[in-house]
């Protein structure tokens, strides 16, 4: 995993708990703590201290990176305003997953391992994404798009019918949109 991904989670983690909890995670971890954005570190070690977060705050990893992916996209937005700009939907920010977004960042970071998404519409207002990746990050991916439901100003209720952490050999992710009531 790149270092970037470690850098967004120090990020949320200190602007949210405060730096001491980053530095906490990292002893009860064990996990190294200076991480390169280019550089690349095992998956297992965001792992460790995802787990470490869990514990500490008696929830599951999947809480825990739902709740990363949601509060790194004010980061992502921050970083890379190019992919939210041309959007006014959250629906049409992630139509653009696989054609610009990830093709983009594979440029910045050629080694990135990036996730390839399917996509189906079965209804104007729903987005139904398939995610296999061996990483088993399906709880990023919803987290990250709440973060972008907020950006566009956007509910989103989801569904995750299909789960790689349930066995299935891939996740569905079922996405409603509507206006902010
Ligand atoms: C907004 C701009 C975005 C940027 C800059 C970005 C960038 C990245 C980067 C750098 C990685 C790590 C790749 C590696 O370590 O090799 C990654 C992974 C990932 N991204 Fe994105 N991403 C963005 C948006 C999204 C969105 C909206 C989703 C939601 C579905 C998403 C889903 C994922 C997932 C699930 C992974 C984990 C890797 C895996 O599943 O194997 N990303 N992304």
């Amino acid at each position: 995993m790149k270092g970037i991904v470690f850098n967004l989670l120090e990020e949320v983690v200190s602007a949210e708990h405060g730096e001491r909890t980053w530095d906490a995670l990292l002893d009860a971890s064990g996990a190294g703590g200076s991480y390169s954005s280019l550089g690349n570190y095992p998956d297992e070690e965001l792992g460790r201290i995802v787990a470490a977060a869990s514990k500490a705050l008696n929830t599951s990893d999947q809480d825990v990176v739902r709740w990363f992916g949601r509060k790194a996209i004010p980061l992502l937005a921050r970083s890379y305003p190019a992919f939210f700009a041309p959007h006014r939907h959250t629906r049409d920010f992630l139509l653009t997953l696989n054609t610009i977004i990830h093709p983009e960042v594979r440029k910045l970071y050629p080694d990135a391992v990036v996730p390839e998404f399917d996509f189906e519409m079965p209804a104007p207002d729903v987005l139904r994404l398939g995610y296999r990746s061996p990483r088993r990050l399906c709880g990023l991916a919803e987290g990250f798009i709440l973060g972008a439901a907020d950006h566009f100003g956007e509910s989103a209720v989801i569904e995750h019918p299909t789960c790689m952490h349930r066995g299935d050999t891939a996740c569905t992710i079922v996405v409603r949109f509507g206006a902010k009531g």
